[in-house]
């Protein structure tokens, strides 16, 4: 088990503390919780929902990577299925700031990778930011989407986002999360290329039309996907970079791991992603073997 995990378990109430070190303890747990064993600890713990969630955010932040403001956040993101993914935010000493990760963009991102089409609501030990309102308007479930902080009533996205503006305003109907998938293909034959457009094919790009997707392969050989989540705004976009290595954050992998990266993108796309994937590579280690296709 991660340790900061364990840590948190010493400030769980005791109802539900075992319960969850055998969770986390198991070989599968993957940093999220289904339906059913989210049941069994409210039953256990006689918790309402949302005070559950608020009692399980510290396991969440547990994975925060932040070299840069020790600043550790978490989220828990729940799906339309009922399952809950936890989020954390992720810094990079020496990229640029704009390669940051938030918690709930993590959050989310792990939620939409794992195949969620839409999530109910996010619990967050921060009040989410700007950037993050703006970056969850984008979703399937905008306007039904419940935000959650401890001492706090819950509220709606759009009581956090009065006037919002979104993907309607730019007459956009594709939507993040949606599980609208694209066909491109290639006749290359390296595998983590293929990953790489795998994930492009399932990426949200509606505004510059790069669809574009990174694989990641560490030296264990396990890969992780990320394909590019775009925003009406543009700049609260998520790169497909960032989506991987958010990935690799909550299967409690190390960023060291990564032995060689794979970027796809669109020739005809109005972006590129290029320069900022080789460049935050580089920054967490220039050793990265990188291969880029553009279809
Ligand atoms: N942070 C979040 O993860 N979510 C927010 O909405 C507020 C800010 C993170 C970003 C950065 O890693 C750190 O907190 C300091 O801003
Ligand atoms: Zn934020």
């Amino acid at each position: 088990m991660n340790s900061r995990l364990d840590a948190a378990l010493n400030d769980t109430p005791k109802s539900i503390a075992d319960y969850l070190r055998s969770l986390f303890n198991s070989e599968n747990f993957d940093a999220t919780i289904s339906a059913q064993q989210f049941e069994e600890l409210l039953v256990l713990s006689g918790l309402s929902d949302d005070e559950l969630r608020i009692c399980l955010l510290p396991f969440a932040a547990a994975y925060s990577y932040a070299p840069i403001s020790e600043f550790y956040v978490g989220s828990i993101v729940r799906g339309l299925s009922g399952r809950l993914y936890f989020g954390a935010n992720m810094e990079f000493i020496g990229a640029q700031m704009s390669q940051t990760v938030h918690a709930e963009q993590c959050g989310i991102s792990h939620a939409w990778m794992k195949g969620e089409t839409g999530i109910i609501d996010i619990t967050v030990n921060y009040s989410p930011c700007g950037h993050c309102r703006q970056f969850m308007n984008e979703l399937t479930t905008a306007n039904e989407l419940k935000v959650q902080l401890p001492e706090r009533d819950e509220m709606s996205l759009q009581q956090y986002l009065p006037d919002s503006f979104g993907p309607a305003d730019l007459d956009i109907d594709a939507r993040l999360m949606d599980g609208k998938t694209k066909s491109y293909q290639t006749h290359e034959s390296d595998p983590l290329v293929l990953k790489a457009v795998e994930a492009l094919n399932y990426s949200h790009a509606p505004y510059s039309e790069n669809h574009s997707g990174v694989a990641l392969r560490l030296a264990d050989g396990s890969v992780y996907l990320g394909s590019y989540a775009e925003n009406a705004a543009f700049n609260p976009s998520l790169p497909p970079l960032q989506v991987a290595l958010a990935q690799i954050l909550m299967a409690d992998k190390s960023f060291e791991q990564i032995d060689t990266a794979a970027l796809a993108e669109l020739s005809a796309g109005k972006i590129s992603n290029l320069d900022g994937t080789q460049s935050t590579l580089d920054a967490l280690n220039p050793d990265i073997t990188f291969t880029y296709i553009s279809l």
